[in-house]
């Protein structure tokens, strides 16, 4: 897909704190487009992951995450997800011949994610995923001899995830489409799905600042997010995450567009679930001049000064 230098300066509508925006000048890095979706999110996973990951509520896509660590890592390095979800990440390293190791703080997605590296991977590939059950700032300690070696940190940030398991059932009878337990990836209020503002702010800074500590000196940091409304206004997440990282003494190298909707025929067509789709029904009904969100954004950054390694080199002079 085409690609231009483009740029980047975040201009959010809103962020719901905005201590970061100031940050925000006229810095450039080029911008890419990934068309990750033309396979739904289901097809990617049907047949490969666990069925029982319908149950998380804000996985990875896998061909992002496996596009993710084909361009920026090679054959043999280690790729790390400190937030490690049902594992996307780890498996799709690990079919790509990466080692891969992850931490999750809760222990049901632990369990998915060691499962799902059992459902996808052969005896040989499995031995090269780690799943740790822990808090994202302790991925040093948890890493051990490994801890300064990190080719790739993959992640994606948990935030305010609203659904989890849908019960059609309930909301049928004019009760909750889901759960308040089932909403913000646990009940566990010390999850960092239900931190919001400032305290988001400070524990996702600890946690970049742990990437920082166990990736190699140009290592490279991938983080995927996703803008949100949050009564009608856009929490820019993406932005947030490009300051925090830079905080942490990050260099913000590339930002890519990951397609969630598929292109047909040169038009978008977007693949939401119910829950998007009512969501936007009911905003617009409201009158407030909103659209389906049809992508994520990757930001990417390395460790220590802008320094692309050779594989970033590559996909840079490819798009
Ligand atoms: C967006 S999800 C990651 C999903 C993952 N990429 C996948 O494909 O399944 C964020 C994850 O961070 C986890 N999490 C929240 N707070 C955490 C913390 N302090 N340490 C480690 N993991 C945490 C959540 O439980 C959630 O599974």
């Amino acid at each position: 897909m085409a690609t231009t230098t483009t740029p980047r300066t975040p201009t959010p509508e809103h962020a719901e704190t905005q201590p970061h925006s100031g940050q925000r000048d006229a810095r450039r890095v080029p911008l890419a487009v990934w068309p990750v979706g033309q396979r739904s999110a289901q097809y990617q996973r049907t047949g490969r992951y666990h069925p029982d990951c319908t149950a998380h509520p804000g996985k990875m896509l896998p061909d992002l995450a496996r596009r993710i660590v084909v361009e920026y890592s090679q054959p043999g390095q280690l790729v790390a997800d400190p937030m490690a979800g049902t594992g996307t990440t780890l498996v799709e390293a690990a079919l790509a011949g990466r080692r891969a190791v992850g931490v999750e703080l809760e222990a049901r997605w632990v369990d998915l994610a060691r499962r799902n590296a059992a459902h996808v991977l052969d005896l040989a590939s499995r031995r090269l995923v780690t799943v740790h059950q822990g808090d994202a700032t302790d991925l040093a300690a948890l890493l051990g001899d490994d801890a300064g070696a990190v080719d790739l940190v993959c992640t994606s940030p948990p935030y305010a995830c609203d659904v989890g398991n849908l019960d059609a059932t309930n909301w049928g009878a004019g009760h909750n489409l889901c759960a308040t337990a089932e909403r913000n990836y646990s009940a566990d209020r010390a999850n960092l799905g239900h931190a919001r503002g400032h305290a988001y702010e400070q524990a996702m800074a600890d946690v970049y600042r742990a990437c920082r500590a166990v990736l190699r000196p140009g290592g490279i940091l991938a983080v995927v997010t996703k803008n949100t409304r949050r009564k009608g206004r856009l929490f820019d997440l993406a932005g947030l995450t490009v300051a925090l990282a830079e905080a942490q003494g990050f260099t913000y190298l590339q930002h890519v567009i990951a397609l969630h909707a598929a292109v047909r025929d040169g038009d978008l067509v977007a693949r939401p679930s119910f829950w998007q789709r009512t969501q936007t029904e009911k905003a617009r009904a409201r009158g407030e001049a909103v659209h389906l969100v049809v992508h994520e954004d990757l930001c990417l950054f390395s460790a220590g000064p802008a320094q692309l390694t050779s594989s970033a080199k590559e996909t840079a002079r490819a798009h």
